[in-house]
C-alpha cells in the first residue's frame, strides 16, 4: 500500500525534458555482476571448459567480459540478434508462452538456441564460444523484468523518467543501470567505479546459501521469462499503467529502495541459474535433483 502511495505521488516535471538513447540490455555492470557471480558457483569441470574457449579469444581476460558482448554487436555484425534481447507480451495476455515469441526470434527461442550450441561438442570451439557468450548475456536479460514486457513502448524506453531529482533517463534504463549504479555508488563510493561491480557481486554471494554446493539448473526460459513479467505487471512496478508521450515520472526514494531490493533477486538468480545450466550442460546431466537450492522468491514485492 505505501509503495501505491509512493506511485500515486510521483511528481510530474515540467519544462524541457528530453529522452536519452535507448537502453538494450541490463547494462554493462550488470552483465559483468552476474557472469562474476555465476563463474564462483562453477563446478571444475564447468569452470576449465569456460575458462579455455574465453582464453581462445585474446580480446577477453574473464569470463565476466565476455558477457556484455552481445549488446556490443547487436547493432553491426549480428543485427540478425536485435530481437533476442528480450520478448514482448501483448497488454492483455499475462501469460508467457512459446507463441509469443516474434517471427525472428526472441530472448527465450535464443537461450534453446545457444544452449543447444554450447552443448555440442560436435561444434568447433569458435562457435560453443559464440554461444556461451550469448547465452551467458541472454540469462541477465531474461532476469531483467522489463526484458518481459508489454509490447508498444520498447520495455519501457518510451518511458521517461526523471530520476531521483536528477537524471533525465527512462525506465528501461532505470532497471538495466540506474539502481546498480546508484546501489554501487553509494555503497562502494571509496573504489574505482571499475572494481565496485566485484564488491556488489560479492554482496550478492553474501546472500546465497550455497557455497560448495554443486548446482544444476534444467533450462526453463518460458519460467524465468513468466517471472519477470510477473514482476512487471506488479502494481509496484509502476510500469503497466504507465503511457509512453506523458509527462515524465520521477520515482522517489521509496521506488530505488524497493527496486533494489527486486534487482538484487533477480541478479542472484540470474547468476547462480547460469552457473547451473553451465554446469549441468558441461556435465551433460539429464537429472535435476539438486537445483539451484535456497533461492527461493522470484524477487517479486510479497
Ligand atoms: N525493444 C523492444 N522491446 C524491448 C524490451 N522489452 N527490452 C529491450 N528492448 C526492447
Ligand atoms: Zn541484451
Ligand atoms: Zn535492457
Amino acid at each position: 500500500m505505501k509503495w501505491f502511495v509512493q506511485t500515486a505521488a510521483m511528481a510530474v516535471v515540467v519544462a524541457g525534458f528530453v529522452s536519452a538513447e535507448p537502453a538494450q540490455a541490463y547494462g554493462r555492470d550488470g552483465h559483468r555482476i552476474v557472469c562474476d557471480l555465476a563463474y564462483r558457483y562453477l563446478s571444475d569441470d564447468a569452470r576449465t571448459e569456460i575458462d579455455r574457449l574465453v582464453a581462445l579469444d585474446p580480446q577477453f581476460e574473464a569470463f565476466r567480459d565476455v558477457c556484455s558482448w552481445a549488446d556490443e554487436v547487436r547493432g553491426s555484425t549480428h543485427r540478425h540478434t536485435a530481437p533476442w534481447h528480450y520478448i514482448n507480451q501483448d497488454r492483455d495476455d499475462p501469460q508467457v508462452d512459446p507463441e509469443d515469441c516474434a517471427e525472428n526470434g526472441c530472448i527465450t527461442s535464443a537461450i534453446d538456441l545457444h544452449a543447444g550450441i554450447f552443448a555440442d561438442r560436435s561444434r568447433s570451439d569458435e562457435d560453443r564460444l559464440e554461444a556461451l557468450k550469448f547465452l551467458a548475456h541472454w540469462m541477465g536479460d531474461i532476469h531483467q523484468p522489463l526484458h518481459v514486457s508489454i509490447d508498444g513502448d520498447r520495455g519501457g524506453n518510451d518511458i521517461d523518467v526523471l530520476w531521483r531529482g536528477e537524471r533525465r533517463t527512462n525506465l528501461h534504463r532505470v532497471w538495466d543501470s540506474e539502481i546498480i549504479l546508484d546501489h554501487m555508488s553509494e555503497s562502494w563510493s571509496w573504489a574505482p567505479s571499475a572494481e565496485r561491480n566485484a564488491y556488489f557481486a560479492e554482496e550478492l554471494a553474501a546472500g546465497i546459501p550455497l557455497a560448495g554446493v554443486d548446482i544444476y539448473t534444467p533450462l526453463d526460459p518460458i519460467g524465468w521469462a513468466q517471472e519477470s513479467h510477473d514482476i512487471v505487471r506488479s502494481r509496484e512496478f509502476a510500469y503497466y499503467w504507465a503511457r509512453p508521450d506523458h509527462e515524465p515520472i520521477e520515482p522517489g526514494d521509496h521506488y530505488y529502495e524497493t527496486g533494489l531490493r527486486i534487482s538484487q533477486q533477480r541478479l542472484r538468480l540470474a547468476g547462480v541459474r547460469l552457473a547451473g545450466l553451465l554446469n549441468q550442460i558441461v556435465e551433460g546431466r539429464t537429472e535435476t535433483a539438486r537445483t539451484t537450492p535456497a533461492l527461493s522468491g522470484s524477487g517479486a514485492l510479497d
